[in-house]
């Protein structure tokens, strides 16, 4: 094998092993997605996405929809939260505040945080994952994961 096979390879396996390993962690993690305080309830403006990270380092956002929506929490019944890596293969996706929908910038996948975070348009079929939340306070706690799995994981615990 010559020095650049050699080069090649071991940069292939570096490159391979990393989201197996990720994987396999997330598996062998034993506990359900862990609680976590994404914001204050004075902090989130109707229409201004929060980013966080949940479950572990996934990216997420929690959006006020400025009226109630199925599932939503607070006085308005209006704040949602979902995974920001869309289904299709895994970009992070972008709040567009014309549409109120989160739009992926790789292929144009659409989703509607007002319907479960659907799939509206473009080739991802699935939804965003939807995180649950409930309040402690005026903390607003993200407490695991209520559809689907996060892009790029086995499942969604640790
Ligand atoms: S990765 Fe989002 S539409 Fe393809």
């Amino acid at each position: 094998m010559k020095q650049n096979e050699k080069l090649s390879r071991r940069i292939f396996l570096t490159a391979s092993a990393a989201p197996l390993g990720g994987a396999a962690l997330a598996m062998a993690g034993g506990a359900e997605a862990a609680t976590s305080t994404v914001a204050r309830l004075a902090d989130v403006k109707p229409g201004k996405p929060v980013n966080f990270n949940y479950p572990g380092d996934e990216p997420a956002y929690l959006l006020d929809m400025g009226r109630a929506v199925a599932g939503g929490i607070g006085p308005k019944r209006a704040i949602v939260a979902y995974s920001a890596l869309c289904q299709h293969m895994g970009c992070p996706v972008n709040y567009d505040d014309k549409s109120g929908q989160f739009v992926c910038p790789c292929h144009a996948s659409r989703f509607d945080p007002a319907r479960n975070g659907d799939a509206v348009e473009g080739p991802s079929t699935r939804g965003l994952p939807r995180i649950q939340l409930r309040l402690a306070g005026d903390a607003i706690q993200a407490v695991g994961i209520e559809q689907g799995v996060v892009y790029g994981r086995a499942c969604n615990q640790g």
